[in-house]
C-alpha cells in the first residue's frame, strides 16, 4: 500500500467516527488541565516534539517535581503559566479508535460564566471536576447549574485526587450523594460519577486496581460510548442568512450554515419574519452544487423567486416556522463588571441578526447554590437572572431548549462593544403581538402645522445645580411669549409623580430617563417643543432618548458648569449633604456624570448670564427653522 492511500484510509476512518464535544469545568486547582493533558498523553496522540518540549517546560514551571506536568500541555499561554491558571477557553482536538473529541477547557476563576458560556455553546457533555478532599463546593453547583442552563444534558462527575483520600469509597459515595441531591432539579439526562486521579492516571483511560470497589467505566471509556443524541438533523430546518451573495446581476444566493434539519433542491422555504415563500433552486458550495444539505453544512441557497431577504433573516420550512416576536422571556447570564441596567438598550445578537433590546422586567435572579429565586433589580458579574425582553423590531427565534443556535443570544454594550451577557430564550410573549400601532387620522405633522412650528425635544443635561432648569425655564417663557406651544419636563417635578417610585441608583436613573424619553416622544408627537431638564448622566440613555424621536427632532443642550461651581452654588444644599455622607449616589460626588461628546449646543454658565444663554437658544431654534 502506498502512502497516499494509507492517508486516505486514515482520513476516511476519522471521518466516520462520531464526534463528542465536551467541556471541562471546575475550580482553579481541581486539576482540569492535568486531566486533559492526561487524556491527550495517554491516548497516545501527542507528537514527539510536543513531548520533549513538555519535559523541558516541566523542569521550568512544573508543580509536580520531576514528573511531566500535564497541565502545561493545556495551559497554552506564557502569562497563564506564570500565574498558574487557565484564563480563556482552549479547545483541544483528540481522537481514539472509537471516537473524535473536541474538548473546551474553561477556567474556574472570576470570569467563569463568560468562558463557560463560550465553551458550552457547542458542547454536548460537561465533565465537572471535584477535588475529592473538598467535595461539592458552591463552585461545583454553579458549574452544574450553568451547564444545565446552557443546555448540556449529560454530566460526568470526575471526582479527582482520589489518591489523596486514600482511594476511599466512602468519600466518593458521599460526594456522589451530595451532587445527586443538588442536581436532581437540573434535569440532566445522565450523570456518571467516576473516581479518578488525573495525576496518576487512575480510571482516566483504564480502570484502576486501586479502586477495586468501583464498577463503572473509566472516564475515557464512558466518553467513547456515551450517547448524547444531539441530532440536529432531526430538528426543523433553520437557516440564518449570514450574507446575501450577489457577485453579479445573474446570481443572487443566501449564504449561511444550517443550524437545524435538512434541505433538498426543490423544497419550499419561508422567510420567518415576512412569511414570504419560495423554492430552493440550487444548493451551492465551493465543491459544486448539492442535491441536499443537512445541519452543520455551510451552503449558499439560490431561490426560484426574487424574495426580499437580508442578512439576519431566518429561512425555515413554510409549515415549521420559528417564533416571530419582539417580546420574549429568557434566562440571562451576566458577564460584565458593570451591573445590568434593565431599562438600558443593549445590542442583541441572535444568529446573524443584531437588534437593540431592553430588559423590560427582571423577574428574579437565581441563587445558584440553592436554586432559589430572589427578587432583583439588577444583575452583577456571574449572576443569572430571568426576565422579559423587548426588542426594537420583531426577531425570529426558537426556544433555547429546541435549538441552541436560534434560541441563544448575546448582549453587547453599545458604547464599549463588549459582550456583557448571554441569554437563553424560554418562550415568546404573545401579549405584544396583539397590540398594534393604531393609525390616527390627526398625525404629528398636522398637529405641528396647526401650531406653526417644528416639534422637537430640547434636552438639557448637566450636573445638579448647573443651571439646566433656570435656562430651560427662561427658554420656555420666551417661546410661550411669542405664542409657541411648549411643555417643560423637569427632573424634580417628574420625580414627584410619574417617576416617584425611582431613586438615584444607576438602574433607577436609567429607568427615569427611559420614561422621560418616552414621555418627550409623545409630546413631540403632540406637535410641541418639549424642554427636558434632567441630569441624565449616562450617554447610553441620552442616545436612546435621541433615537426615540425622528432625525433632527432632538437637540441636546449641555449645560457645562464645572463641578466646583455647582458645589459653590449648591442651591438646594444637597452637595453639602452629599459630602457629609447624608445623601448617597450623588452625581459628581459618588455617582458618575458622562459629559456629552456631540451635543448640538453647549452653554457655559460661568461666563454668561442665563437670560443671554436662553436668548441664544431661541435664536438657534429660529435659525434652524423650528420656529418661523
Ligand atoms: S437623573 O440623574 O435621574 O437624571 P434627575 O434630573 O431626575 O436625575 O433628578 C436630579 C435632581 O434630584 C437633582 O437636581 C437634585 O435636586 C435631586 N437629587 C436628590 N438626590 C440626588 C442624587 N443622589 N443625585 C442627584 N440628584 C439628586
Amino acid at each position: 500500500m502506498n502512502a497516499p492511500s494509507d492517508l486516505r484510509q486514515f482520513l476516511d476512518a476519522q471521518e466516520k467516527k462520531s464526534l463528542l464535544r465536551f467541556l471541562t469545568c471546575g475550580s482553579v486547582d481541581d486539576g482540569k488541565s492535568t486531566l486533559i493533558g492526561r487524556l491527550l498523553y495517554d491516548s497516545k496522540l501527542l507528537f514527539e516534539d510536543h513531548l520533549s518540549a513538555l519535559e523541558k517546560d516541566s523542569r521550568k514551571f512544573g508543580t509536580t517535581g520531576g514528573d511531566i506536568d500535564f497541565a502545561l500541555l493545556v495551559d497554552g499561554l506564557e502569562a497563564e503559566r506564570e500565574q498558574g491558571i487557565t484564563i480563556d477557553v482552549a479547545y483541544r482536538f483528540f481522537a481514539t479508535e472509537k471516537r473524535k473529541f473536541i474538548v473546551a477547557d474553561t477556567p474556574g476563576h472570576e470570569q467563569y460564566t463568560r468562558n463557560m458560556a463560550t465553551g458550552a455553546s457547542n458542547s454536548d457533555l460537561a465533565v465537572i471536576l471535584i477535588d475529592a478532599r473538598k467535595g461539592v463546593l458552591v463552585q461545583t453547583r454553579r458549574h452544574a447549574y450553568i451547564a444545565s442552563l446552557l443546555g448540556l444534558r449529560h454530566v460526568v462527575l470526575a471526582v479527582n485526587k482520589i489518591d489523596l483520600v486514600g482511594y476511599s469509597q466512602d468519600t466518593f459515595d458521599g460526594i456522589v450523594r451530595d451532587f445527586a441531591a443538588f442536581a436532581e432539579r437540573l434535569g440532566f439526562a445522565s450523570i456518571v460519577p467516576v473516581p479518578i486521579s488525573a495525576r496518576y492516571g487512575d480510571n482516566v483511560i483504564a480502570r484502576s486496581e486501586k479502586t477495586a470497589w468501583y464498577k463503572g467505566p473509566s472516564l475515557l471509556a464512558h466518553l467513547e460510548t456515551v450517547d448524547v443524541d444531539t441530532d440536529l438533523v432531526a430538528k426543523p430546518f433553520r437557516f440564518p442568512v449570514q450574507w446575501v451573495n450577489r457577485p453579479n446581476l445573474d446570481f443572487r444566493g443566501f449564504s449561511g450554515t444550517l443550524v437545524g434539519g435538512r434541505i433538498r433542491q426543490g423544497d419550499s422555504i419561508a422567510v420567518a419574519k415576512s412569511g414570504r415563500t419560495s423554492k430552493v433552486k440550487r444548493i451551492v458550495t465551493m465543491d459544486g452544487d448539492l442535491s441536499e444539505a443537512a445541519a452543520g453544512a455551510a451552503v449558499t441557497l439560490v431561490l426560484a423567486d426574487e424574495v426580499d431577504i437580508s442578512r439576519g433573516d431566518v429561512l425555515s420550512a413554510p409549515e415549521g416556522r420559528p417564533e416571530v416576536s419582539e417580546q420574549f422571556a429568557a434566562h440571562l447570564l451576566w458577564m460584565a463588571e458593570d451591573e445590568l441596567l434593565p431599562g438600558r438598550q443593549y445590542l442583541m445578537k441572535i444568529g446573524a441578526a443584531s437588534v437593540p433590546v431592553q430588559i423590560t422586567t427582571l423577574k428574579h435572579k437565581i441563587d445558584v447554590n440553592t436554586l432559589g429565586e430572589h427578587a432583583a433589580k439588577t444583575l452583577h458579574l456571574n449572576e443569572v437572572g430571568y426576565g422579559n425582553f423587548s426588542t426594537s423590531q420583531p426577531i425570529a427565534f426558537d426556544a433555547y431548549r429546541d435549538n441552541r443556535d436560534t434560541g441563544g443570544f448575546i448582549l453587547i454594550d453599545r458604547f464599549t462593544n463588549a459582550t456583557v451577557g448571554a441569554g437563553m430564550i424560554d418562550f415568546s410573549l404573545r401579549r405584544a403581538t396583539n397590540v398594534h400601532w393604531q393609525a390616527l387620522d390627526v398625525d404629528k405633522r398636522s398637529r405641528a402645522e396647526q401650531k406653526g412650528q417644528k416639534p422637537a425635544v430640547l434636552w438639557f443635561t448637566g450636573l445638579s445645580g448647573s443651571g439646566k432648569s433656570t435656562i430651560a425655564n427662561l427658554v420656555e417663557r420666551a417661546l410661550f411669549a411669542e405664542g409657541r406651544h411648549t411643555y417643560l419636563l423637569d427632573g424634580d417635578n417628574v420625580r414627584h409623580g410619574l417617576n416617584r417610585d425611582l431613586g438615584f441608583t444607576d438602574a433607577d436613573r436609567v429607568e427615569n430617563i427611559r420614561r422621560v424619553g418616552e414621555a418627550a416622544k409623545l409630546f413631540v408627537d403632540a406637535g410641541l417643543i418639549v424642554l427636558v431638564s434632567f441630569i441624565s448622566p449616562f450617554r447610553s440613555e441620552r442616545r436612546m432618548a435621541r433615537e426615540l424621536v425622528g432625525e433632527g427632532e432632538f437637540i441636546e443642550v449641555y449645560v457645562d458648569t464645572p463641578l466646583e461651581i455647582c458645589m459653590q452654588r449648591d442651591p438646594k444644599g444637597l452637595y453639602k449633604k452629599a459630602q457629609a455622607g447624608e445623601i448617597k449616589n450623588f452625581t459628581g460626588i459618588d455617582s458618575p456624570y458622562e459629559a456629552p461628546e456631540h451635543a448640538e449646543l453647549t452653554v457655559d454658565t460661568t461666563t454668561a448670564d442665563p437670560a443671554d444663554l436662553a436668548a441664544g437658544i431661541v435664536v438657534y431654534l429660529r435659525e434652524k427653522g423650528y420656529i418661523a
